[in-house]
């Protein structure tokens, strides 16, 4: 058995990645990259195995871009790198940093300072500082943070229109590994204004704030589910389990997302790849998403599940009362193996990796999948509305 991963590859955790996106895009400097290897010729690896850059005398070079997040905490836009932020501002920026949704009174330090600084051009930076990791008890979702700044930032341009002010979303290890003070923006000289979440009075905060703050709490909370993925390796199916959970999440519902390389890692570590193997693995998933499921969380399961018995077991254990509904990320092999993220692949053509799927073990296509989709020809947003629809209507079905 053994491990897969060559000796000078190292795995990243959710906060090391936050780290290293920091330093990818120019927020740290290189040699603040701390990663638990000393080897150089290191390769970097995100928690589902995908290869994201290589280490050489402690500069990190990307291999590959990291996987995102989905919704406005993810936008394009938003995750820029400082060298962007420079040109968009226009050189020196008073930089208000928030993990929290901005007082008043904190925005009209902001502008205050922007003025100050650059009477003749002032320019202001809202950098929300977001984890991949959020926890789930988070009164404001990342993205709801974002929308909500983004409308405040909407307003700022209207009333102060001789500030360039501009939103920036920063990733931020959850760990608390990174001081602030150590964090560049878009000069060696901005001024940055001080970091604070403790929450105030209602007035204290600007008019689209109250909005969000009174938004109603409803949606999809309690109501368990189980949503088993099924596909080939590289199929994108942890892409769109990810971005499902998000924007279940950012509907107040409970989410537990189980991926396949994790809970291998966690709940199965001694389990090969063989038939059975893999039938007991997945029961395994199985039995972890029925539980949380029970406790009024949507499980999200993404492994492999090549065979139609282990996807049946699943399936049969979940009680009736208990929403179910099998995803078959129908992605072709050539895709797949084209992509071949985690480099996987060619090592399966190599013979490095027996019993790999859609190479030398079979990948049993299910004919009882509730939706199926091809993942090279669908968008993650499309693929995401097309599930949401599906489970919502799932869910009420069960209510009435
Ligand atoms: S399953 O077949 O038991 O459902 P699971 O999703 O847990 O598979 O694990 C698949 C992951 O293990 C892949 O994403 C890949 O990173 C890794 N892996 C290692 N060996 C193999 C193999 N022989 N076949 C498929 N995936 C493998």
């Amino acid at each position: 058995m053994g491990d897969m991963r060559d000796p000078g590859s190292v795995v990243l955790d959710e906060h090391q990645l936050d780290r290293l996106e920091l330093v990818l895009s120019g927020f740290l400097p290189q040699h603040s990259l701390r990663v638990p290897t000393p080897s150089t010729g290191a390769t970097l690896l995100d928690p589902e195995n995908t290869p994201v850059a290589k280490v050489l005398d402690g500069v990190a070079a990307p291999l590959q871009p990291l996987a995102r997040g989905y919704g406005a905490a993810w936008r394009q836009d938003l995750r820029v790198s400082t060298a962007a932020i420079a040109t968009r501002s226009g050189g020196v920026v008073a930089v208000l940093p928030l993990t929290a949704p901005p007082r008043t009174e904190q925005i009209s330090a902001l502008m205050r300072t922007a003025a100050e600084l650059r009477p003749a051009a002032p320019s202001a930076l809202i950098a929300i500082l977001r984890s991949r990791i959020e926890s789930p008890q988070a009164r404001l979702r990342p993205n709801t943070l974002t929308e909500l700044v983004l409308r405040i930032r909407d307003d700022l341009r209207t009333t102060h229109p001789n500030v360039v002010t501009d939103v920036v979303v920063v990733p931020w290890p959850a760990d608390g590994s990174v001081d602030l003070a150590e964090l560049r923006f878009a000069t060696s000289d901005d001024a940055v204004l001080p970091l604070d979440s403790t929450e105030r009075d209602l007035l204290d905060y600007p008019a689209p704030s109250q909005d969000f703050f009174s938004q109603a709490r409803e949606g999809l909370h309690h109501c368990g589910a189980v949503v088993l993925f099924t596909g080939l390796s590289g199929s994108g199916k942890s892409t769109i389990a990810r971005a499902l959970s998000e924007a279940l999440l950012d509907q107040h519902a409970a989410v537990d997302l189980l991926d396949g390389d994790v809970m291998r890692r966690r709940i199965s570590p001694a389990l090969g790849f063989d038939r059975a193997a893999r039938i007991q693995n997945v029961i395994n998933i199985g039995e972890v998403a029925l539980t949380s499921a029970q406790s009024g969380s949507i499980a999200i399961a993404a492994p492999i599940a090549p065979f139609d018995e282990a996807r049946q077991s699943v399936r049969a254990a979940v009680p009736r009362e208990i929403p179910f509904l099998l995803i078959h990320v129908s992605t072709p092999l050539n895709v797949c193996e084209a992509r071949d993220r985690k480099g996987l692949y060619a090592r399966a053509r190599a013979g490095e990796i027996k019993d790999f799927t859609g190479i030398s073990s079979p990948f049993e296509v299910p004919h009882d999948a509730d939706l199926t989709i091809d993942a090279s020809n669908v968008s993650v947003e499309d693929a995401v509305a097309d599930i949401l629809k599906l489970l919502i209507a799932r869910v009420s079905v069960k209510e009435a």
